[in-house]
């Protein structure tokens, strides 16, 4: 990346315009945190509700006093542990921090991210950016920079290119603001591993919870319904509904590809880690073949697929909803 993309996207920034970057979990559709008027725009631009919370990227640690009141214990430690990565850490917002950024809440959801680009832009900009997903509001995120642009088009003023996106799902969500840590988002770092990080066993959401609209049940979902079935009754509804005629797309986990015309059949890796960096590139692609369905071969009920489980669990229930 050269320093006068950088130099761009910060000038655009400063205008109150929207700038795409790389993270490493997805791409985020960013804009002045500090701006009313920026914000608006990329409420706008994404489609997203305003009482929708944003998360807040910052250069470093070193700014988080501006942005939160009080750094928990539980919060101090997470952070050092996890940042600069894929970990949002949701703590009391500091005086002045505006409504937009928050949907009104008293929580801000702060994080510092490890990309190399989303790092050089944040250190270059000085302030924080607000950054959602840069997908449409309930979509499948981008993992790429081509995705970015087939979702906004002129919608958004740069997209900085910074290749896929390593891990491929979005950050890890802790409300850091209590004597426990609370998952609100599983996502690139384990649940197990926040435990040990914090010194302390997850506690329960409260009734009042922060919201959280990529928790929402439907969410991350794809225009073709998505069903989430185990692998032999994937095989038998693929053969009925192949033998009917209609087109068939697959995300399945075995290599094994049966002799059926009509199916798009995609084989995902087989380890967790390599599943997520590719499951919304597959999803998009599964996506724009138009078939009659996406058929998603079920992953193992394990820890350490637990956010990939998140996903596809609400990308199914959104897709039907639409
Ligand atoms: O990996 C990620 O987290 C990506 C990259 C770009 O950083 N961002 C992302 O943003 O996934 P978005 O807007 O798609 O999802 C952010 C989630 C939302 O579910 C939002 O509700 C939650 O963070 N959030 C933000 N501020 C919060 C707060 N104060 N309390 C609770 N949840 C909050
Ligand atoms: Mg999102």
């Amino acid at each position: 990346m050269k320093s006068s993309e950088i130099d761009q996207a910060v000038a655009i920034l400063k205008c109150g315009g929207l700038v795409a970057f790389p993270t490493e979990t997805v791409y985020g559709l960013g804009a002045d945190a500090s701006s009313a008027g920026a914000l608006r725009k990329l409420y706008a631009a994404k489609g997203r509700p305003a009482e929708h919370p944003v998360i807040v990227h910052l250069a470093d640690v070193a700014q988080l006093p501006l942005w939160a009141r009080e750094v928990t214990p539980i919060a101090r430690k997470l952070a050092r542990k996890f940042w600069p990565g894929p970990l949002t850490l949701v703590m009391l917002r500091a005086p002045g921090v505006s409504d937009a950024v928050t949907g009104g809440q008293d929580t801000i959801g702060l994080r510092v991210p490890a990309h190399p680009v989303a790092h050089a832009l944040l250190e270059k900009f000085g302030g924080g950016i607000a950054a959602p997903s840069a997908n449409r509001f309930g979509r499948v995120s981008a993992t790429t920079a081509q995705h970015v642009r087939q979702e906004f088009g002129a919608a958004v003023d740069l997209v900085l290119d910074g290749g896929q996106s390593e891990v491929g799902i979005e950050s890890t969500i802790v409300d850091a603001t209590g004597a426990r840590p609370v998952l609100l988002r599983p996502g690139g770092i384990a649940a197990r591993a926040i435990e040990q990080a914090a010194g302390a066993s997850l506690g329960a959401p409260q009734a009042e919870a922060p919201r959280v609209p990529g928790s929402l049940a439907a969410h991350y979902a794809p225009a073709t319904p998505l069903q989430l079935l185990e692998d032999d009754l994937l095989l038998e509804l693929a053969a009925t509904l192949t033998r009917q005629g209609k087109r068939i797309a697959v995300l399945a986990r075995s290599a094994q590809r049966p002799l059926l015309t009509g199916l798009t059949w995609i084989a995902a890796p087989r380890d967790p880690r390599e599943y997520a960096h590719d499951l919304y590139s597959n999803l998009r692609e599964l996506d724009a073949e138009e078939c009659e369905v996406i058929l998603v071969e079920r992953p193992p009920q394990l820890p350490e697929w637990a956010a990939i489980n998140d996903r596809l669990g609400r990308a199914a229930t959104g897709s039907r909803r639409l």
